[in-house]
């Protein structure tokens, strides 16, 4: 068995994470290989307009893009010259069919895993980094080991092992490099036997070159599938429980942002993931609540479902109760009024759009027939093609510009610049009375009021 890794998928989670495994592994040859050739174009330009943004991610695609690094569409060539396959494909949320809306679409997933059988010619380690139902990895084993049926393409003779592993991925966009140079943990699970025992090793030793081994855990396969999706609904959870708070808080005059911070000082809470807000966005949140709300249904855990399925209202209903407060500050009437957004992106520091609330915001904006605009440093891009479908939207580089003749702005994404900006400026080119929401509480409502804005806030 060799030491090269290819990973199939170079999406948000697969190139990242080889550029870092690249990075601290000089001696190991990494790929990663997508169907996407316009994608892995992207990976290989030579200006490095890499296809994801990312803080820190050229600078590491700079030093091992061409030494150990290489990205293509040769996913055969790939899978015959690495014996530790990464999948790190899309699972979006399933928009057809049994489990609609809920369970996982695997077809991607599913479609890799034939052509991983398709193309191996010796035994392979196949680790899952998508996030995966639990219980999927059992549907790959049971793919790559079953016996190739007659007539399937590519049989290449019997007897190729595949071992395959779970090893979820914890890093957060937009800081990304950071949490895979810095792990709080990293998750490995595999089949309780000797091949398993020596598979999961044989992907510890990848991580060990770096992440200290008592952050490296390792667990049966189910394990590792469960906690990816538990992990993420205790966090998603957190976010809906402080926005619960915030709308209690808009109604006595308590300010959430104060309740959070005492809350947080309990050591058994801690501080982190209660920050009110216009709900949580990104591919994971949403996606991985809606998997265990299915799992849950299928083993007949009703209650627990309706229990992960209300995390998920709380969130939408945060949404609708911004547009709901904007409606009723602005006398009542929104039809016509120009209303610029501050930020699309699901949060700072990245280009992402999936989920985001500002999508939301936006649409329920446009039903109100509002002249939405829309200003975002990274996700411009993204979100003219997420809302290519609305004609009453206008999309602009520059926050001055997007903020000129308009009646409020609603800030979406906490970028860092958004506070200092020039807000005389603004103030003097909307129209008045001009009027500023910003749901990530990150701007100095007191010194805006000063100005002469009229300032909403989430949770106060
Ligand atoms: C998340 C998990 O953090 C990560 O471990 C997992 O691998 C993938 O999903 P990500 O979606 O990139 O990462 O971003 P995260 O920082 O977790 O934020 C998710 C959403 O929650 C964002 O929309 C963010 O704005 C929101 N959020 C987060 C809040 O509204 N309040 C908070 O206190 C924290
Ligand atoms: P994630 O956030 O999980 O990384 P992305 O959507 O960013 O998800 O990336 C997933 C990548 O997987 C995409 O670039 C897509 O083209 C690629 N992909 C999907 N199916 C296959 C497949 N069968 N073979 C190779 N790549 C695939």
């Amino acid at each position: 068995m060799n030491r090269n890794i290819v990973c199939i998928g170079a999406g948000y989670i697969g190139g990242p994470t080889m550029a870092v495994i690249a990075k601290m592994n000089p001696d190991r040859k990494v790929m990663v290989v997508d169907i996407n050739a316009e994608r892995i174009a992207a990976w290989n330009s030579e200006d490095y307009s890499l296809p994801i943004y990312e803080p820190g991610l050229v600078d590491v695609v700079k030093e091992v893009r061409g030494r150990n690094l290489f990205f293509s569409t040769d996913i055969e060539g790939a899978v015959k010259e690495c014996d530790i396959i990464f999948v790190g494909v899309n699972t979006p949320t399933k928009m057809f069919g049994r489990g609609a809306g809920r369970a996982s679409d695997l077809q991607y997933w599913e479609a890799t895993a034939r052509e991983i059988k398709r193309f191996a010619e010796c035994d392979k380690i196949v680790v899952e980094k998508s996030t995966l139902p639990v219980r999927t990895a059992a549907a790959m084993e049971a793919i790559l080991n079953g016996g190739r049926g007659e007539g399937e393409e590519g049989t290449k003779g019997s007897g190729i092992q595949f071992t395959v592993l779970s090893n979820p991925e914890f890093l957060a966009e937009g800081t990304a490099i950071k949490d895979l140079l810095e792990p709080d943990r990293v998750l490995i699970g595999g089949p309780q036997t000797d091949a398993g025992a020596k598979a999961i090793q044989a992907v510890v030793d990848i991580y060990a070159t770096w992440v200290p081994r008592e952050r490296i855990l390792t667990t049966n396969v189910w394990s590792a599938e469960l906690t990816k999706l538990a992990a993420n609904a205790f966090l998603a959870q957190r976010v809906s429980s402080i926005n619960a708070i915030a709308g209690l808080c808009e109604a006595t005059g308590a300010d959430v942002d104060e309740v959070a911070r005492v809350i947080g000082a309990d050591g058994r809470i801690g501080p982190k993931f209660l920050k009110a807000g216009p709900g949580f966005g990104g591919s994971c949140f949403k996606k991985d609540v809606l998997n265990l709300v299915y799992l849950c249904e299928s083993f007949g855990l009703h209650t627990a479902a309706e229990y992960w399925m209300g995390v998920i209202r709380m969130n939408q209903h945060q949404q609708e109760r911004i547009v709901s407060r904007l409606f009723a500050a602005m006398f009542n009437t929104l039809a016509n009024k120009k209303i610029a957004l501050f930020g699309f992106a699901f949060k700072a520091d990245t280009g992402d759009t999936r989920e985001t609330p500002a999508g939301t915001v936006a649409r329920l904006l446009a039903e109100e027939h509002v002249r939405v605009t829309i200003t975002d440093p990274k996700a411009l891009v993204n979100a003219r093609r997420d809302l290519a479908d609305l004609s009453d939207v206008t999309y602009e580089e520059d926050e001055y510009k997007a903020a000129e003749g308009a009646d409020a702005i609603i800030l979406m994404t906490d970028w860092r610049h958004y506070p200092t900006l020039d807000w005389n400026r603004i103030y003097d080119s909307m129209r008045k009375p001009a009027l500023v929401f910003d749901t990530r509480n990150c701007l100095a409502a007191a010194e805006l009021r000063k100005i002469g804005f009229r300032v909403l806030n989430v949770g106060k």
